[in-house]
């Protein structure tokens, strides 16, 4: 009888490690495999999908809007008329600051083409060097100024007008390379002294013949502007000289692209007495009652005559007589 208690109990002990041992064996099969979780992250999955979706819907829209996009205030940009910025330009200690400030200027207008002449009996490493590092477009050119013509050192400035050659060289660029009759574009002369404001760009743009406008600091005066009257020209506001063809400076008017490879002659007189630069280009081209008046009537300065003092170099040179001049390999 104990014998076979004995026996059932140790069945019962084996059957019972028996069922143990399968217990535990099952628990580490299930240790190492992967959880099918779908269950439990349903929802964050489909929060990422619709998420997804409105992402390609926007990314769809954004495109369809960029391909009918146009610039609200603005036509597009290529058929904006372009405007050719003739620059007469020469060396001496402060030209790569005038020209610094003249290209940072010009790279917020749109649609520009600096044509810059030198000069220069050639091109100058100094300024190839800055305009193509300026991100403007432009065209290099140069002719140098006829030695007898050159204002020499110790020369009152308004013994001998200046830039003449260069404006010329610039017109002549202009009439060979841009024969195109039908393209619209303006030209202005911009000296590399002077201020300008980015609005006045855009008042020059539409020019049809010769558009006119006050220029501030010039002539001794606060400005010198023509005088409106009914949207026309009627005379010009100056103190020297009022009776010349065209009394203004050369920072005053743009001429229009059309009207300069129209008239193939027209240039700048380097001869002609002084204060009468910008009316020997001018009247082979336009007439008093013809010029279009910007800037609002011409009751705008939106430019300035404005001149660079010469720098004072009595140091350095006291300096470069004990040696101990600047470096020369620095650019200034
Ligand atoms: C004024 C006018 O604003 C000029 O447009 C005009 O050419 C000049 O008078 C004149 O009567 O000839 P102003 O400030 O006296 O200007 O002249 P600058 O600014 O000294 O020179 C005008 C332009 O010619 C400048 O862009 C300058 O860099 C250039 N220039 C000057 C030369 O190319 N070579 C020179 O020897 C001197
Ligand atoms: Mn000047």
């Amino acid at each position: 009888m104990a014998t076979r208690m004995k026996l059932k109990l140790k069945t019962v002990f084996v059957l019972y490690f028996m069922v143990s041992l399968m217990g535990l064996v099952y628990a580490l099969m299930q240790l190492g495999q992967r959880c099918d979780c779908s269950e439990h992250d349903l929802p964050k999955d489909r929060a990422i999908s619709r998420l997804r979706d409105e992402l390609y819907r926007l990314q769809a829209q954004i495109r369809k809007l960029e391909a009918t996009k146009q610039p609200q205030n603005q036509p597009p940009k290529s058929s904006l008329p372009t405007i050719f910025v003739i620059t007469p330009t020469y060396s001496r200690l402060v030209q790569k600051a005038e020209l610094t400030r003249l290209s940072q200027t010009f790279l917020h207008v749109p649609q520009l083409h600096w044509i810059v002449v030198e000069d220069s009996p050639r091109r100058t490493p100094l300024v190839a060097e800055l305009l193509r590092t300026s991100g403007v477009t432009f065209t290099h050119l140069y002719v140098p100024t006829a030695k007898e013509r050159k204002l020499q050192e110790g020369d009152p400035s308004w013994l001998k007008p200046r830039g003449v050659e260069q404006r010329n060289e610039g017109l002549r660029w202009l009439r060979e390379d841009r024969r195109d009759q039908n393209q619209q574009g303006v030209v202005y002369f911009a000296d590399d002294d002077n201020t300008y404001s980015l609005q006045l760009f855009e008042e020059m743009r539409n020019t049809q013949r010769v558009s006119v406008w006050p220029v501030g600091l010039v002539g001794g005066m606060k400005y010198e502007s023509p005088v409106v009257e009914g949207g026309k020209v009627v005379r010009f506001h100056t103190g020297w000289r009022p009776n010349r063809p065209f009394p203004m400076d050369m920072s005053g008017f743009a001429v229009s692209l059309r009207l300069v490879l129209a008239e193939p002659k027209a240039c700048f007189d380097g001869e002609a007495p002084m204060g009468f630069l910008e009316s020997s280009f001018l009247k082979g081209l336009v007439t008093l009652d013809e010029l279009e008046p910007k800037a609002d009537n011409c009751s705008k300065v939106l430019v300035w005559h404005t001149r660079t003092e010469k720098p004072k170099m009595k140091r350095e040179d006291a300096m470069q007589s004990q040696g101990l001049g600047s470096d020369p390999a620095v650019q200034v």
